[in-house]
């Protein structure tokens, strides 16, 4: 039988269905789990939630448990945890929700788990009145208005930690095979027309001893610069916040300026999240001070990247290719990328092991878990905003 208690910071107490004072509370809850006791199938939906602020605390009951929107079915793990606590609507079909069906959905639901595709701003949050939490499967959170969430004190959560090494890894996977032509190899061997061995066949750029470029030294920055270490590769660095000494002097890299690093990396691998001064980071003006033998490789998000600006430097042969796993218009791609050799293209994936995927959507799963059990989500993104202890 579900049952639940906890504390609610003051901001979201207004969404709090009731009130009542601490011994009042203390007393439904042992009267309600005493008779729930004796005859748990009647109280099968039974929930009981208790906020705290400074001047006590209020509790709300309900016979039905909280009902949540899930825009995906996620995977069985994150759907045991949600289904333990929830009511849930989860999104099935193979296509997408599309922004009415959303809107429509999540009008009558006090939770959101959703995905980077889907967008939380003032509209959704507008039509969610009963909304208290937005839970995003992924660590970038550009698809949330935070801000917007706060002023309707709903709690937006991401899910970092959990897919940076997955991540480094699959952004290795890029940088490795555009400079050693793996496509293109690939494509060759399929198509039944390689020739046998010849001494200047697909001849790429050596990765060894080379100087990779970490534009966003966060997690998944360090991780990928971590992964150099084994490659014998000056690792240079660019970010808002310089890293702790230690860190540097661990992996090995050096903090330079934003020009140095596009001058002098053979390799620069994206890892900021999408913000208004990193949209378009990579512009024409920033490609024409990479050397033409540079490989560029972005697994953070599309718009940091300028495609068309892109397109044009590699056609000018200002830079050697490019491996992108993410796009300014996804799901769409600039077509003057889709015929080039010298690009290499994955639909978003650089976090999609089963292991990473499942571990994103259970920590999203509890994170709502956490709001409605009264603690702080662990990864909320507007907690003190919010007020939440
Ligand atoms: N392709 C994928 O599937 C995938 C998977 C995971 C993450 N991502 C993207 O990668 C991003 C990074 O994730 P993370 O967990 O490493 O985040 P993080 O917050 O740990 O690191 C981001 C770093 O970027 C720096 N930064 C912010 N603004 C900057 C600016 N203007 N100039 C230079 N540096 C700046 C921050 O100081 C921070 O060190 C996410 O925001 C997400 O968009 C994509």
């Amino acid at each position: 039988m579900p049952r639940r208690c906890g504390a609610f910071g003051p901001a979201l107490r207004s969404r709090t269905a009731g009130s009542q004072d601490e011994s009042r509370c203390s007393a439904i809850h042992k009267r309600r789990w005493r008779t729930a006791r004796r005859a748990p199938d009647a109280f099968a939906n039974l929930a009981v939630y208790v906020t705290n602020s400074a001047h006590g605390f209020f509790v709300r009951h309900a016979l039905t448990k909280p009902k949540i929107l899930s825009t995906r079915p996620l995977f069985p793990a994150a759907r045991a945890v949600l289904d333990q606590h929830f009511e849930v609507d989860y999104w099935t079909p193979a296509e997408r929700i599309t922004r009415d069906g959303l809107l429509k959905r999540v009008a009558d639901k006090e939770g959101l788990v959703c995905l980077l595709t889907e967008k939380v701003d003032e509209e959704l949050l507008g039509r969610a009145p009963k909304l208290r939490i937005a839970a995003t499967v992924s660590v970038g959170y550009d698809n949330i208005d935070v801000a917007a969430c706060t002023r309707h004190k709903v709690a937006a959560t991401n899910t970092p930690g959990v897919l940076d090494d997955t991540t480094a890894d699959f952004a290795w996977t890029l940088l490795m095979a555009i400079a050693r032509r793996l496509l293109e190899g690939d494509a060759w061997m399929r198509s039944g027309t390689w020739p046998g061995w010849d001494l200047d066949q697909l001849v790429g750029g050596d990765v060894w001893g080379k100087t990779l470029g970490v534009l966003g030294f966060g997690r998944i920055g360090r991780g990928v610069a971590r992964r150099a270490l084994g490659f014998q590769m000056r690792v240079l660095y660019s970010d808002a916040v310089r890293a702790p000494e230690e860190v540097e002097r661990e992996l090995h890299a050096e903090f330079v300026d934003r020009d140095r690093l596009f001058r002098e990396s053979d390799f620069i691998s994206l890892h900021v999240p999408l913000l208004p001064d990193t949209r378009h980071l990579i512009s024409r003006e920033n490609l024409e001070k990479m050397k033409r033998t540079a490989f560029l490789v972005n697994t953070s998000r599309g718009p940091v990247v300028d495609e068309a600006a892109l397109a044009e430097a590699l056609e000018n042969r200002k830079i050697a290719g490019a491996a992108l796993d993410v796009y300014e218009h996804e799901p769409l791609v600039n077509p003057a990328l889709l015929t080039r050799r010298d690009v290499i293209l994955t639909p978003h994936i650089a976090s999609a092991s089963l292991d990473t995927r499942t571990k994103m959507a259970v920590m999203a799963a509890n994170n709502v878990v956490a709001l409605f059990e009264g603690r702080r989500p662990p990864n909320a993104l507007n907690a003190d905003a919010l007020g939440m202890k």
